[in-house]
């Protein structure tokens, strides 16, 4: 078993702000300030699929810094094939001009599983008084109606729902979803190993995950909007982690743990991760989620794709023995990923309030 030592972590820094400049001047192996953007810190992942167990340790130790002071970071050497990419962003840039009355027919109210499209209006951050400034279309794991699951009707669970006629669209967003969720699994076994558990620590709930992928068209911000309603409303992530690729603009906004705001900026083929609420249970607060929002601050509609990768609907999630002990009481009690994501939804989903 491959796992950091609790008592034997050292701690590189105290706090984000000297996190931060232990990057800038270098001591990081792994990390780098993304060029022209300096509250940005980089991860280089090359070494998570190192054979060496002591270079994958030697990465998690770093990223386990960042995410313990700063709360969120970008990642480089991340796999995800450029083509796939490209074909994925003139599809999802297509899909969002198809007429209103054909993106509705597969509206997200006529499916039982939270899959399809969100329209402009209908969706708001949980807790907040205006709804958002975006249009979505929402895919998850893609299952059979026969399915164990699907037949014993487990909530979200089930096929996706697609737009009529568009091959390429179902094509490319497919692949882009099992390329995400690779990527999303090899962050979270490194963070396994900074919850002193073993690598594969994950992999049995991925095996069942509730892991969601939206795609997201935001117009210009209107300079008449009340006070408060912008692209998406400040919220945290439900689930382990967040990947959000920024396609050609940048938007998204993060709050550090300090407390400071930091516009994330757009890095080219790079995706910006955020840590969710699962994890802050997990990690008995030490590593809190990250609260963010976003604002499109130019002149053109903003696409973007945001993966969430989440644990099984069954998986209880409390403070793991690391986090927990003498003056570090638990301070979450337990509770489920389905259960928590369908509290969340219940309070952002126009459609849910009619179920
Ligand atoms: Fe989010």
């Amino acid at each position: 078993m491959t796992t950091i030592d609790t008592v034997q972590r050292p701690r590189l820094t105290p706090d984000a702000a000297s996190c931060m400049a232990a990057i800038a001047a270098g001591r990081f192996r792994h990390v780098r300030v993304a060029p022209g953007h300096p509250d940005m810190p980089l991860v280089n992942l090359r070494d998570a699929g190192s054979a060496d167990p002591s270079a994958r340790r030697a990465l998690a130790l770093e990223l386990g810094e960042v995410c313990r002071h700063i709360g969120f970071f970008s990642v480089e050497s991340h796999g995800l094939d450029p083509a796939l990419m490209s074909r994925a962003q003139a599809e999802i840039e297509a899909f969002f001009r198809l007429p209103a009355e054909v993106k509705q027919q597969i509206h997200i109210g006529k499916s039982d599983r939270h899959r399809g499209y969100v329209p402009y209006g209908e969706e708001k951050a949980l807790g907040g008084s205006a709804p958002d400034i975006k249009e979505v279309f929402d895919m998850a794991r893609e299952l059979p109606l026969d399915h164990p699951a699907v037949l014993a009707n487990k909530p979200f669970h089930g096929p996706n729902v697609w737009p009529e006629g568009r091959p390429g669209f179902r094509a490319s967003v497919s692949g882009l979803f099992d390329e995400m969720l690779a990527l999303t699994t090899r962050i979270s076994r490194l963070f396994a190993l900074c919850f002193d558990k073993p690598e594969p620590f994950f992999d049995a709930t991925l095996q069942e995950h509730l892991c969601e992928m939206r795609l997201l068209c935001y117009p210009p911000q209107p300079g008449g909007a009340p006070a408060g309603q912008i692209g998406c409303g400040e919220h945290t992530d439900y689930g382990i982690v967040s990947a959000l690729w920024q396609i050609d603009q940048g938007g998204v906004e993060l709050r550090r743990h300090d407390g400071q705001w930091v516009q994330a900026g757009r890095i080219d083929g790079s995706f910006v991760c955020v840590l969710g609420d699962m994890t802050e249970r997990w990690t008995n607060g030490e590593w809190p989620a990250t609260l963010h929002r976003v604002v499109n601050r130019g002149g053109a509609l903003r696409h973007s794709v945001a993966f969430f990768c989440d644990p099984g609907y069954d998986c209880v999630v409390e403070p793991l023995p690391a986090f927990v002990g003498p003056g570090r009481p638990p301070r979450y009690a337990p509770t489920t990923m389905g259960a928590h994501m369908a509290r969340g939804y219940d309070g952002s989903f126009q459609y849910r309030a009619a179920v």
